[in-house]
C-alpha cells in the first residue's frame, strides 16, 4: 500500500488559490522531489499533507487512515514528520540537549521518559557524536540542518517531509544530506520521504520520482530524466536551468 495518497487537494489564501488540485501518491520506500518555481505551492502543499493548514477541498490518506481532518499532533502521533526551513535549533544548548528536547513527548498529559538510546542512535546516523557536547550555535550551518532532522528523527516519522533542507548549504554539506536520506531510508528508519528542494543536483541525487508543481498545480511527474523532457516542464521552470 501507498504510504501517501493526496487527493485533489486544494487550498486558496483570499482569491488565490496556491494549491490547485493536486493529487499524488507516494509509495512504501520511495523518495520524492518536488520541484518548482517560487510561489508553486510547494510548501503549501506539505503543510497541507502535515496538518498545519486544512484545506479547501480534497482529501489526505496515510496508510490506511483518512487524516484529512486531523490536526498536526495526531498526524505527527501516527508517523509524519516535517522538518522546516526556520530552524528551531536553540543555539545556547549542546547538540544533544537539542536533541534530548526534540525527544520529549509533545502531547499534554503524556509523560514517557526521553529514550536516550534513541537520543544516541540519532546522534550516529545523522554522524553529530563528534560534536554532541557542543553549542548548537557554534555549528557549521549544515550540521544545525542534520540536528534538525535528527530533532524530528526523534518522533519516530515514517513519512519524512524536508522543505528546502539544503538551503544556505555549502556542496558537499548537500551531497552529504543526500548520503543522510539514503542511509535513512536503507535502514529503515523512514518508509517514505517527500523533499521539496531548489537545489537540481541534490534532488537528481536524492529522487525516485519527481512531481513538478506549476502556479499551485501538478505540472509533470516522473522520474527526473521523464520530467527533464517534458516539453511543459521545460518550458515553464527547468528550462530556465540549462
Ligand atoms: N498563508 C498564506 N496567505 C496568503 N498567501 C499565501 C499563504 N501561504 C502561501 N501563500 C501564497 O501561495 C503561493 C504559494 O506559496 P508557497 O509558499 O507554497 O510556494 P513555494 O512553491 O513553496 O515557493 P518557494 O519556492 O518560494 O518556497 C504564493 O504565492 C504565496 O504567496
Ligand atoms: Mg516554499
Amino acid at each position: 500500500m501507498s504510504v501517501l495518497a493526496v487527493d485533489r487537494l486544494t487550498k486558496s489564501f483570499g482569491g488565490f488559490t496556491a494549491v490547485d488540485d493536486v493529487s499524488i501518491v507516494v509509495d512504501q520506500g520511495e523518495m520524492r522531489g518536488l520541484i518548482g518555481s517560487n510561489g508553486a505551492g510547494k510548501s503549501t502543499l506539505l503543510h497541507l499533507v502535515y496538518g498545519r493548514i486544512t484545506p479547501d477541498h480534497g482529501s489526505t490518506r496515510f496508510g490506511d487512515t483518512d487524516v484529512t481532518h486531523l490536526p498536526v499532533t495526531e498526524r505527527a502521533r501516527l508517523g509524519m514528520g516535517l522538518v522546516f526551513q526556520v530552524t528551531s535549533v536553540f543555539d545556547g544548548l549542546t547538540v544533544e540537549e537539542n536533541l534530548l528536547l526534540g525527544a520529549l513527548p509533545k502531547e499534554p498529559g503524556r509523560s514517557a521518559p526521553v529514550d536516550r538510546s534513541e537520543v544516541g542512535r540519532v546522534l550516529q546516523v545523522m554522524e553529530l557524536g563528534g560534536v554532541r557536547h557542543r553549542p548548537a550555535g557554534n555549528l557549521s550551518h549544515g550540521e544545525k540542518q542534520w540536528l534538525e532532522i535528527g530533532m524530528v528523527l526523534l518522533t519516530k516519522p515514517t513519512l519524512l517531509l524536508l522543505d528546502e533542507p539544503t538551503s544556505g548549504m555549502t556542496q558537499a554539506e548537500s551531497r552529504r544530506t543526500a548520503d543522510l536520506l539514503h542511509q535513512l531510508r536503507a535502514e529503515n528508519a523512514v518508509e517514505a520521504v517527500i523533499v521539496v528542494e531548489h537545489n537540481i543536483e541534490f534532488i537528481k541525487l536524492v529522487s525516485d520520482r519527481v512531481t513538478v508543481m506549476h502556479r499551485g498545480s501538478v505540472l509533470a511527474d516522473g522520474t527526473i530524466e521523464e520530467v527533464q523532457d517534458d516539453k511543459a516542464v521545460q518550458d515553464s521552470y527547468l528550462g530556465r536551468l540549462h
